[in-house]
């Protein structure tokens, strides 16, 4: 750290960050492991961070080992990414043939074999007819993509003044600003408000807290059809895409009723506008089937892809859209219609490698078949837990689960905010080995999707002994 950065943070001795053990004391490490001042993390404090750094070392299966060698089962795939979980000899053999191959081909004159490859694999896994790829480094590059690839579709085929979205409160599409724009965590907006014109939000599905005080099935599903009361306000002539996670992550695991999407689907045909599926975390298996297009069968006009595409193997996203959408992208150059968008990695032939072998691993081995098995062993074990009162609701498909945790269970009042028991269970997994996804009123589950029933147990035995000491620490 330099001076200039010690001085700023009022900080001087606190920011020789060490790697110290339980009782305070230094560790004798890799040097390069020594210290992390030169490096910020994702919504991250580094402050806080700093005092106990979790520092993965190696990862095999559904395990991590971090640099003291303590043991990790992966109850969240990283982050909803390792589909195929950790040193798959398939992905790993795929990339070292490809990096002796070529790995950079000259994107302005070119592509290469391992992305037509790629594309033509996801071309026959995605539903209806969505042929046609584009690929990128990561979600929100899909994201963006999808949104910008609506507009100028609009603008191209005679309804020029279309370019707003909607997508919906709580999602999350991205960082970078027009995916931010479209997102509705508000944590992760409003810092960097005001963002760009023309993002409207709508509520999202949250059932068993319902924006409209209703219940399901007398709403005669609200939340959807509400969005034919938002497009008409907004003028349909205005408006481009609809972008949704057809799971969401972020509102806690956000399951909409299984018509939900038909009625989305019906709404946008209606009107014209592109209904795109946000499947960053959902593709690949991860809600029992390929897709949770698939899952919730409903086929959007664009799905955006990215984590578990390489099980995080190598960075890669990417967006198949529909042969409508494809053939307004064809003709005569001089008349201008290529899509005018392009990052340079997209296609990158090392990336494509690990992809083509993770799907491919993912499509052999039946993964989302596997995941459907495993994610109703995990739903069981989180029934057993419901005797002691403080499970909402379990929500999820295949293997990404979502718990909500109440205070009282016939009001659905919540647990108070000082208590954040959602976090306290998060945290108290970690201490046991065992990584989840939490926030104040929710965890949520998602292993690979290669988890063994044993595994699964184990991850299961050891949520269990954190839900309970954390609700005996409260004194409930
Ligand atoms: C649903 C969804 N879309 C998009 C993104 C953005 O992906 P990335 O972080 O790879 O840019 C995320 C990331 O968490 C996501 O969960």
């Amino acid at each position: 750290m330099t001076d200039a950065n010690s001085k700023r943070l009022g900080h001087d001795q606190a920011y020789k960050w060490r790697l110290v053990d339980e009782q305070g004391m230094s560790q004798n490490l890799d040097p390069d492991t020594k210290t992390i001042e030169h490096l910020f993390l994702d919504f991250m404090q580094m402050e806080d961070f700093a005092k106990h750094p979790i520092i993965m070392k190696k990862a095999q299966g559904v395990w991590y080992e971090d640099v003291k060698g303590k043991k990790y089962l992966d109850g969240l795939s990283g982050v909803f990414v390792v589909n195929v979980g950790h040193g798959n000899r398939r992905v790993i053999e795929a990339m070292k043939e490809q990096l002796e191959e070529i790995t950079f081909a000259p994107p302005l004159y070119s592509t290469n074999l391992r992305a037509i490859e790629l594309a033509k694999l996801i071309a026959g896994i995605t539903p209806g007819d969505l042929h046609t790829v584009k690929l990128f480094s990561g979600g929100s590059e899909a994201t963006e993509a999808a949104m910008k690839l609506a507009r100028q579709y609009h603008r191209q085929t005679g309804n020029p003044h279309k370019y707003k979205v909607i997508s919906r409160y709580e999602g999350y599409h991205g960082a970078t600003m027009g995916a931010l724009a479209a997102s509705g965590v508000t944590s992760r907006r409003t810092t960097f408000e005001p963002l760009s014109a023309g993002y409207i939000h709508v509520f999202p599905p949250t059932c068993y807290r319902c924006p409209y005080g209703l219940e399901y099935p007398e709403c005669a599903v609200l939340c959807a059809t509400m969005m034919e009361n938002v497009i008409k306000h907004e003028d349909p002539a205005t408006v481009s895409s609809i972008i949704v996670e057809p799971i969401g992550n972020t509102g806690g695991i956000i399951t909409p009723p299984q018509e939900y999407f038909k009625i989305l689907r019906e709404i946008a045909d209606r009107y014209e506008i592109l209904l795109i599926f946000d499947e960053v975390i959902t593709g690949f298996g991860r809600t029992g089937l390929m897709f949770a297009a698939h899952t919730f069968n409903t086929v959007p006009d664009i799905i955006c892809m990215g984590k578990g595409m390489s099980s995080g193997y190598a960075p890669v996203g990417g967006i198949a859209f529909s042969d409508r959408i494809a053939d307004a992208f064809y003709g005569e150059p001089s008349k201008g219609l290529q899509f005018n968008h392009g990052h340079t990695f997209g296609g990158n032939p090392l990336s494509s490698a690990a992809a083509i072998a993770s799907i491919t691993e993912i499509k052999e081995r039946n993964l989302p078949e596997l995941a459907t098995k495993t994610g109703g062993l995990i739903w069981k074990r989180l029934k057993e837990l419901e005797s002691l009162g403080i499970i909402g609701e379990i929500r999820g498909k295949g293997l990404i689960i979502g718990v909500e945790f109440v205070k009282d269970k016939e009001t659905k009042e919540r647990f108070p905010s000082s208590a954040s028991f959602g976090i306290r269970v998060g945290k108290k997994a970690l201490e046991k080995g065992l990584i989840i996804r939490y926030d104040p009123n929710w965890v949520a589950l998602a292993p690979p999707l290669i988890t063994s029933s044993e595994e699964a147990n184990r991850m299961m035995d050891i949520f269990s002994e954190s839900v309970t000491e954390v609700l005996k620490s409260i004194g409930s």
